[in-house]
Order: structure tokens, then sequence, then C-alpha cells
């Protein structure tokens, strides 16, 4: 858990991002989006579906647009409300590419090759894009643009927001005080929800396994199924041990995540009982949480107009604070001025 400023802290201006990529899944909602729609009554929040980041790999121009009206309206199904936040679409405010610019000029190759999303992705191959060795800066840029202090995000991000940090820091240092240095805001449960047919690894629509990720708007009978056909182990016992136990221990963080009980309190439950009964319950209780947001995302598919002119709004609200925040750091490095 990040220090002052962290998890739970107040005031603090609220950043984050999610890429128009694949089916959103269960573990982007518990992990992150959930915690953007509580945030919002604190904080001022700005959400952002980051489509700059979301080219680093090849992407159909068709589905790029389709992908991100979609999850525009995934989101504000999910509780983005747009009087009390700023959802927008990164490229809608080309500053976010200037800074990374000019972070390009501050981030060093070395921190970059040590990124561990990196590697996963790049699988050492040299023949990748030079934006996807990037993409870190370019995440950067997404937080301090805004001078936000806390980023919601899931484990996987931690990394990032490191170097993020380190960034900002040695920005100020070099050019005096001009971005807050942001802390990630990491939730104590559901930061890390596993492939139920890969337990050891996380959920994921690009690395993960189809029959083991819990995509937000599936069909219930799916989910119920793909729960039901969770990998487990042959000894019986609904006890929480990720090294002997992942797949069983997968389910605990779940359902953990889910209903917001404890592991402990979960393992007393279910004392005795078999794993049939257990999935029965996860499913239902995943089920009964994702049915409003399903509802809801019904209701606003049937208006794409309305989400664009939302989106709008969002990126002219981002405008100005992107604006004056890049001004201001084009006069801290000493360009001189068009006017
Ligand atoms: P993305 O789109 O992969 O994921 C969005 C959010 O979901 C979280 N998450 C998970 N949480 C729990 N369990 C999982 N299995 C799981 N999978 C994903 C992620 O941690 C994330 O919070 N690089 C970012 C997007 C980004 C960003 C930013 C985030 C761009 N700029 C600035 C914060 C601030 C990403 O690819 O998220």
């Amino acid at each position: 858990m990040a220090g002052a400023g962290g998890y739970g802290s107040r005031m603090a201006r609220v950043f984050s991002g999610i890429q128009p990529t694949g089916d959103k899944h269960i573990g982007n909602y518990l992990g992150a989006i959930r915690h953007w729609v509580d945030g919002q009554d604190e904080h001022e929040c700005i959400y952002c579906i980051v489509d700059l980041h979301s080219i680093t790999v090849p992407v159909d121009p068709a589905q790029l647009r389709q992908a991100t009206l979609s999850l525009a309206t995934l989101l504000f199904a999910a509780g983005i409300d747009p009087e009390k936040s700023i959802l927008f679409v990164q490229g809608h405010v080309p500053q976010h590419m200037e800074l990374a610019w000019y972070l390009n000029c501050t981030a060093t190759m070395g921190e970059l090759r040590r990124m561990t999303q990196f590697k996963d992705k790049s699988g050492g191959q040299e023949s990748v894009s030079v934006g996807l060795f990037d993409y870190p800066v370019l995440q950067a840029a997404d937080v301090l643009l805004y001078n936000a202090g806390r980023v919601p995000v899931g484990e996987d991000q931690r990394q990032h927001l490191e170097l993020m940090r380190d960034i900002a820091i040695r920005f100020n240092g070099r050019y005096g005080d001009t971005f807050v240095v942001p802390e990630a805001s990491i939730p104590p449960v559901g930061a890390r929800i596993v492939d139920l047919q890969e337990p050891t690894k996380k959920m994921s629509t690009t690395g993960g396994t189809e029959q083991g990720t819990l995509a937000l708007l599936e069909d219930p009978k799916r989910l119920q199924k793909k729960i039901m056909s969770a990998v487990t182990d042959s000894d019986g016992e609904i006890r929480y041990d990720v090294e002997a136990k992942p797949g069983v221990s997968g389910l605990l963080s779940l359902q953990s995540a889910v209903e917001g009980i404890t592991i402990p309190e979960l393992e007393a439950r279910y004392q005795g009982k078999g794993y049939g009964d257990f999935k029965q319950d996860v499913a239902a209780s995943v089920i009964e949480l994702l049915a409003p947001l399903q509802a809801r995302h019904a209701e606003l598919a049937a208006d794409p107009a309305e989400v664009e002119r939302l989106l709008r709004r969002g990126a002219e609200r981002a405008l100005e604070i992107a604006v004056p925040q890049v001004e201001a750091v084009r006069e801290r490095i000493g360009f001189l001025p068009a006017v």
C-alpha cells in the first residue's frame, strides 16, 4: 500500500486510464473501475480511455473506433458520472503526446528496459514498436499533465507508477518544482484477479485464456459456466494457499473482492463444503454484481450520440487543465515562446 496520499487519502486529484482493447473483464472492474466510481464523491477525478496506448501493437482502425466508444459506454454504465468526473479519450487531448516527448528526454533507456510489462509483451523481440518500449513514458505524461496525486490501479501497474514518480522527481530536480509526484492507490483486495484456467496468471484479455476470463458484458449463463469449470485441485478443501492451491485461492480472492468479505471468513463459511457449492456461490455473486452494470449498458448503448457528446465535453474540460500545464512545462524547459 502506498503511504501518504495513497489508498483512502482525501483531497488529491485522481487520474487513471484504461485501454480500449479486448473485452474488459472483472479484473479491470475489481482492481480499478469500481474504485474510480467510489472515488468520485471525495476527489476531483479524471478518467481516460487511452487510445494512444492501444496502438503500440497493431489494431484494426474500425475496431479501435468501435472499442473506444464501447468502453466509454461501459464506464458510464459502471457509474462514472459526467457531472462529477471528467471522462475523455486521450487522443482528443494532444498535449499527452507533447508532454510525453519532454518526458522522453528525462527518462532513460535503462529504466524503460527494466519494465516487466515490456519484457512480457515484447517477448525479447526487437521487432516490436518503439511505442511499446516508450509506453510507460506516455503513461507518466497522462498523470503528470493533470498534476494528479493519486492513481487508482491494479497491482500490474505498480512498476509503471514507480517509474512515473522517478520521472517527476527528476524533472522537478532539473527544472524546478513543476509536477505533483503521484502515488499509486492499489486496493488491498481485488488488485490481482487471476485467470480461472491458468490461476498463476492475471486475468487478461490479451495474455490470458478466453475460458478463464470473465468479461463484464458476458451473458450470465456463460459466466456461470466459466466459473463452474474453473481449475481447482483434488484435495477438496476450500483454503487459501496460493502456492499449493492457486485455483481455489484465485476463486477465494475473487469472491472476497466481489462480496467484500475477508478470505478467513469465506474459509470458515465453506468448511466441510465441496467445490461445487462454493463455485455456485461465486457464480451467483458475480452475476448479481454485474447485473445492474449490464442493464445500464444496454440502455446507454442505444444512444451512442449521447456518449460521444459526453466524451467531447470531457475532452473540453481536460483541455482546460492540460493546455496551461504544458505551457508551464515549455517555459520551464526554456523554449522561446511562439508569440
Ligand atoms: P489496462 O487497460 O490494462 O487495465 C485497466 C485497469 O485494470 C487493472 N487490471 C486488473 N486489476 C486486477 N486484476 C486484474 N487481472 C487486472 N487486469 C487489469 C489495471 O491495473 C488497470 O488499473 N497502462 C494502463 C492504462 C493507463 C494508465 C495511465 C493507468 C494508461 N495511462 C495512467 C493509470 C494512469 C493499462 O494498460 O491498463
